[in-house]
């Protein structure tokens, strides 16, 4: 059975508020969100903070490369005004920051690891892992499998490596496998991982795909799942979750 949320807000706040910031979470929880996804990269003085794109150019002004500054210089940054110009002054946002905000406001989370390179993937993996684990103590402590599951959140990844660090550093907190396309393999990748979900793209997901993975034992998440219609076909699949830029559009069930 999935534990979590059935629809959580991608990036924060999906494509209303700029992406892996607070103020995207603010905007997620003003539409009734208490469930997140968002991505954790490193910063050259590997301190884990909310971004996505590897280089600058998009969410941040300029033309450089996240790994390559320190936390400090990032703050320095304008992470907000790239969406719109009631947020410019949005600063990066680091992974402690969001594990207390989330704590402090009932927010259920789905990480996903996102090493700025594969040269990244080990130490991302594991950094992200010590600073959730260390976060999470004392509910890993009392979790209990199939009970309580909700008061962790999930690791997912694009990077098998990533996710084993993590399973090292914090085995306590489970993890997902997060792929575009659901490979051959990908039974003996969940298992190497001891991982509880396989995370896809709803676009190359089909009913029977779907069949297998739930037959399997497994729960099944899917990113990014705006319209409506189609987040009714797929949980027809048997889909347990999906993420969603339209928070507009899709409400958090
Ligand atoms: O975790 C699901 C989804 O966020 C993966 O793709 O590129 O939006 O991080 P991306
Ligand atoms: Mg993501």
């Amino acid at each position: 059975m999935w534990p979590y949320p059935k629809v959580a807000a991608h990036r924060g706040g999906g494509t209303l508020a700029p992406e892996n910031t607070l103020a995207g979470f603010r905007c997620g929880m003003e539409h009734g969100f208490r469930a997140v996804e968002f991505d954790v990269m490193l910063t050259a003085d590997e301190q884990a903070i909310l971004m996505h794109d590897p280089v600058f150019g998009r969410t941040l002004p300029g033309e450089d490369k996240v790994a390559e500054h320190t936390l400090a210089q990032l703050q320095q940054l304008d992470a907000g005004g790239w969406h719109s110009p009631q947020y410019a002054g949005e600063r990066v946002c680091t992974l402690q920051q969001v594990l207390e905000f989330s704590r402090a406001n009932g927010i259920w989370m789905n990480i996903e690891i996102k090493p700025a390179g594969d040269a990244w993937a080990v130490r991302t993996g594991e950094v992200a892992g010590e600073v959730t684990a260390r976060f999470f103590a004392a509910e890993i402590a009392a979790h209990v499998p199939g009970q309580n599951d909700r008061t962790l959140p999930l690791f997912s990844s694009f990077s098998f490596d990533a996710l084993m660090a993590a399973k090292r550093v914090a085995p306590g907190i489970p993890r997902g496998f997060l792929v575009d396309r659901i490979p051959a393999d990908w039974e003996a990748r969940l298992q190497a991982l001891d991982a509880v979900a396989l995370h896809t793209s709803h676009k190359n997901l089909t009913p029977e795909l779907a069949q297998a993975v739930k037959h399997a034992g497994y729960g099944l998440f899917c990113y990014t799942v705006n319209d409506p219609a189609r987040a009714e076909e797929i949980l027809g699949w048997g889909v347990d979750g999906f993420c969603t830029d339209r928070i507009d559009l899709i409400g958090p069930a």
